[in-house]
């Protein structure tokens, strides 16, 4: 083994190689910069596909009605007016160019009978807006970009793991890392660092997300620095697989419900009738009869006067709906509610939904056009990150940027479904852009440290105690201590929170980060998925807690973030986002003021849709 790391420096540096980081890399690169894109497992495998059911943009194909000022309001709404303004209309204005943008490079959506971009209905979302490609859209979405970043000349590094940022005062100057597959360590001196590592999902049990989640981008923030947001909101997806228990978790998309998949408890009974939020409630249909004919029209392409149906509430009031149901006693054999989409004729539902089709069938033996699905509450993203400046994505810490899921301020306290991939497009390519001007401006590659190199190499070596290559561990197991906080997690920190429950919870996470000190591995460095595993806990233990903590600050209930002992809204925390910040060695959380709502966004809210 090589003890002097490997090196490769870039213009920019983008971690991360989902829908964000490769829509960064792309605009970076088209900008002249040249662009290093690391990504810890093999390109393409990433949670930008557990988007099935669409991207959300308003071009107005199904329903003309729709505009920005629409998307505009539904997403502030959803987040529970916790967006940062900025960012809400910027999304809403230019996510239709991304879409159309995407198209002319390949992507192959749905159709309209007159051969325009299809789009489907969603929760939260008044018209149809979700452009798709069946049930399989983030898919199809990475592929393309994956085809234009690699046409760019962008140099991918698959398999590497950054484990740190090296900065300085003045800004960060570079990462550190190694290769999973030899253990090699590497440094990417850079001038610009753009983090796209998505969410948090694996500090969770249940959760939609694959391995590669554990929060990397967040905590290398927090570490470099920089200031993170709104890490109590959480989304619990409302349909998860629940059996067989290997695939608990994995997605059933919204998409089965926006093309009127219907959810019943044990007893038969469409529950969803008793939990639309009062304020909301003329927003959908009446009866099961009017439900029925918005499900016809949707199917047969006509418009309608029917409202949507009461599963296209949005997904914090749906994912509590179906929590209290199984809690209550009404739930299904293996504790999830019954999604049935069965009703409607089966070539219809294989043609609308055949990811969803195969699934079931391959993993449960559940025909889904012949009988429902069993479906329960998983992880499935975060609405926290790292604080970011709408135009830029410029972090607090200079030559710091974020984009997608790793970045907050966006979607406030609840996401709408769609609204990540139209995200991710939209800040992706501004965030690309701003890193690869900010980068212009320095005229020299920056000097990293040799002194935090060989800082970050010892830390990096230290899991292995002085057994390192002959295969005695000791210390504490990483795989049981990840089990441990991801149980904290789930029965602490889950769907609903209460002061006792959070107080336990920042008990145990601060238990398992002292022994996080004593872990121990065995093995030598090549392949070795524990050694990668004690990093990733140090990452999610640091979110954890932050959700933990943030989520304890806020005594209130919004959106995702939903307190027993404080059930109702807070005008005292409307305008308030909770700031997770690294002060003194010590986790710090202080209640920040909200950007400020402009009269004329402000009016669009209080506007009604027609
Ligand atoms: O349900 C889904 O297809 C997920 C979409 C999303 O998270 O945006």
């Amino acid at each position: 083994m090589n003890d002097a790391p490997e090196r490769h420096p870039h213009d920019v540096l983008v971690i991360g190689a989902g829908g964000a980081g490769l829509r960064a890399a792309i605009e970076a690169a088209e900008q002249g910069a040249s662009v290093g894109l690391v990504c810890k497992s093999l390109l393409g495998k990433a949670h930008t596909v557990m988007a099935e059911g669409g991207v959300a943009a308003a071009l107005g194909h199904v329903e003309e009605h729709d505009t920005w000022q629409v998307h505009f309001r539904d997403t502030m709404v959803g987040g529970k007016l916790l967006n940062n303004p900025r960012m809400a209309e910027l999304h809403a204005k230019e996510a239709p160019d991304r879409v159309r943008e995407l198209e002319y490079w390949g992507a192959v959506f749905d159709r309209t009978r007159d051969g325009r971009i299809l789009q489907r209905p969603f929760g939260g979302h008044t018209y149809p807006r979700l452009a798709h490609v069946g049930d399989r859209t983030g898919l199809e979405m990475i592929r393309t970009l994956q085809d234009r970043a690699v046409a760019a000349g962008i140099k991918v590094y698959m398999e590497c793991t950054v484990t740190h940022l090296l900065a300085r005062p003045d800004r960060v100057k570079g990462a550190f890392g190694y290769w999973r597959t030899t253990g090699q360590t590497v440094l990417f001196p850079a001038k610009a660092i753009v983090l796209a590592t998505g969410g948090i999902g694996r500090a969770y049990q249940v959760t939609s997300n694959s391995w590669e989640y554990s929060g990397d981008g967040q905590a290398l923030a927090y570490l470099a620095g920089a200031e993170l947001i709104d890490m109590e909101f959480v989304q619990f997806h409302p349909t998860g697989m629940v059996w067989p228990p290997g695939v608990r978790g994995l997605l059933v998309t919204e998409a089965v419900r926006g093309e009127g998949g219907i959810l019943r408890n044990k007893d038969g009974e469409r529950f969803m009738w008793k939990y639309l939020p009062e304020d909301r409630r003329h927003e959908y249909a009446a009866t099961d009869e009017e439900a029925s004919r918005w499900v016809d029209a949707q199917s047969s392409g006509q418009t309608t006067d029917a409202r949507r149906p009461p599963e296209l509430s949005t997904r914090d009031n749906v994912a509590r709906a179906i929590y209290t149901e199984v809690r209550e006693g009404r739930g299904s054999p293996h504790g999830g509610v019954f999604l049935d989409i069965s009703y409607l004729p089966p070539e219809h539902v294989r043609r609308k939904l055949p990811s969803m089709y195969d699934q079931f069938k391959e993993l449960a033996d559940v025909d889904i056009t012949a009988g429902p699905m069993e479906v329960g509450p998983t992880t499935h993203y975060m609405m926290g990150g790292i604080r970011v400046d709408a135009e830029t994505g410029a972090t607090t810490r200079t030559g710091l940027y974020a984009a997608g899921e790793v970045a907050a301020g966006m979607h406030g306290a609840n996401r709408l479904g769609g609204n990540s991939l139209s995200d991710l497009l939209v800040f992706g390519q501004r965030t690309g852009a701003a890193a690869a001007a900010d980068a212009a401006t320095q005229p020299e590659m920056p000097h990293v440290d040799p002194t935090a190199v060989r800082a970050a190499a010892a830390e990096l070596a230290a899991p292995f105690g002085s057994g390192e290559e002959e295969g005695d561990a000791g210390g504490d197991d990483p795989y049981r201590v990840h089990e441990e906080l991801q149980a904290t997690m789930g029965s602490l920190v889950g769907i609903f929170r209460n002061e006792e429950d959070l107080d336990e919870a920042i008990r145990l996470l601060a238990d398992l980060r002292a022994r996080w000190d004593g872990i121990r591995i065995a093995g030598g460095r090549a392949y070795n998925p524990s050694w990668g595993l004690v990093y990733e806990l140090r990452n999610m233990m640091i979110v954890a807690e932050a959700v933990a903590r943030s989520a304890k600050e806020r005594r209130e209930s919004r959106g995702a973030h939903s307190r027993l002992d404080f059930p109702e809204l807070d005008p005292a925390w409307a305008t308030k986002n909770n700031a997770t910040r690294l002060s003194g060695g010590t986790m710090e959380i202080v209640a920040t003021a909200l950007p400020p709502l402009p009269d004329d966004l402000r009016q669009l809210i209080t506007t009604e849709a027609h």
